[in-house]
């Protein structure tokens, strides 16, 4: 059994920096795997000379050996392909496990997304528009098309045309509920299926065997622990879970051998769509987090709520997801403030999700301006010893306040900007 076995999870609304503790611990590991998601998910990847956005591959994909696509993930196949074609640039030998069982995010899933929306009016989620939360619903109608049938248009347009039964009133008139349309889409799936073939496998079975080898594996979660479709804040959340736990249905790889719990969280909050945000932060002191933190979706370029720490929420997020230690990001963002403020209460000690902002109870620190790359070098060198005192005493009260360790600090979107004494140990 890998020794190390590893799970990175969100702790937030998503966009906390997985991406970029994933890709910097990956080089530990020899499988990366992700559960569940699709495209809605958007992982930024800078190595010392280059950007690399992922959506459905691992951010670790770009030194695994193995990169894994469980069965708990909706694939939009035209992106996998893509992704597949960027990744093999740049790590030549890698090899690609895509379990013939996820679900097949096609372009009317992508339409559906879209008009869903529309017939929601004011109770609109602001999803990212990629067809995730119609291909999860076929899944559980049990007329969703699994990767395996790319394989076979006639298996795909019997199902299409259930699905075109069941959804025809939002479908009329668009391009699917005509034949040429839909046989034309099916066409251009089965293409995509044909190149994607060689990829398709058990990946539930693979990883085990990986595990029995004594391989190393590491597991990404999409998306942040507010969104978890069962445990995030409802409805404003995605179609899938994206806690830790879900590795064991959305792989099919047991959740006890993970060692591993290791938490991102972000040192304010963002949030991308809809739906309660307690700490929100309005207005020109918001814009100037958004610009200095370039917080605009990855996956839509949207502009992003931001707020506070909310440590209510940390908490909440770390019990679910049994977390053993964190990785704080962003604290080179969040530094240029003079006063920072974290959310320690809601007025009500029973309540687990504030509703409003009303009684919101803070915690205000002292910023610690920004780190000039002489800081950055000094940090980089010598480690936690090194922080600036205002942000050791930010790390310090977070610990406390969570009874976790952070053992992981990320200063900065490049790789080696990272600081680490966790036993896991990265590049
Ligand atoms: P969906 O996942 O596209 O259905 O969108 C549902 C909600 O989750 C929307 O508020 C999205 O903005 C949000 N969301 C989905 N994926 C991510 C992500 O990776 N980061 C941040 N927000 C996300």
């Amino acid at each position: 059994m890998g020794r190390n076995n590893s799970v990175v999870v969100g702790l937030q609304f998503g966009d906390e920096g997985k991406g970029k503790i994933v890709d910097y611990l990956s080089g530990s590991f020899d499988v990366v795997a992700k559960y569940n998601g699709g495209s809605n998910a958007g992982h930024t990847v800078v190595t010392d000379d280059r950007t690399f956005k992922f959506h459905l591959v691992s951010s670790g994909s770009l030194s695994a050996k193995h990169v894994v696509l469980g069965n708990g993930m909706a694939i939009d196949p035209a992106i996998l392909t893509e992704e597949i074609r960027s990744i093999k640039e740049y790590n030549h030998d890698v090899q690609i496990h895509v379990s013939r069982d996820a679900h097949v995010v096609t372009p009317m899933h992508k339409l559906l997304d879209v008009e869903e929306e529309n017939v929601r009016g004011s109770l609109k989620i602001g999803t990212t528009a990629q067809g995730i939360g119609p291909a999860y619903e076929d899944k559980y109608a049990r007329t969703g098309i699994r990767m395996e049938e790319l394989g076979s248009v006639t298996d795909m347009t019997e199902k299409l045309k259930v699905i075109l039964a069941m959804k025809g009133k939002l479908l009329s008139g668009t391009p699917y509920a005509e034949k040429k349309g839909l046989d034309s889409m099916v066409s251009g799936l089965h293409e995509l299926g044909n190149g994607l073939k060689p990829f398709l496998c058990n990946t539930a079975r693979k990883l085990h065997e990986f595990d029995n080898d004594g391989l190393e594996l590491l597991f990404e979660g999409s998306h942040g622990t507010l969104l978890d479709i069962d445990h995030g804040m409802y409805p404003y959340v995605t179609s899938s879970n994206t806690i830790a736990g879900a590795i064991s249905s959305g792989a099919g790889f047991s959740f006890r051998r993970i060692k591993n719990v290791i938490g991102v969280v972000k040192a304010y909050m963002s949030k991308v769509g809809s739906g309660i945000f307690p700490t929100e932060i309005l207005g020109s002191e918001a814009d100037r987090l958004r610009t200095e933190g370039n917080e605009y979706g990855t996956t839509t370029g949207r502009p992003r709520r931001v707020g506070w720490l909310d440590l209510k929420l940390l908490n909440y997020a770390i019990r679910l997801n049994d977390v053993d230690y964190l990785a704080l990001t962003r604290v080179d963002t969040l530094g240029i403030f003079d006063t920072i403020r974290v959310v320690t209460g809601y007025g009500n000690p029973d309540e687990e999700f504030s509703p409003s902002d009303k009684n919101l109870e803070f915690q205000e620190f002292q910023g610690w301006g920004k780190l000039d790359n002489d800081k950055l070098a000094d940090i980089t060198r010598h480690g936690f010893n090194a922080l600036p005192e205002n942000l050791a005493r930010y790390i310090d009260f977070i610990e406390k306040n969570v009874g976790r360790k952070i053992n992981i600090v990320s200063v900065g979107s490049k790789r080696n900007l990272t600081i680490n004494r966790s036993s896991v140990t990265g590049n």
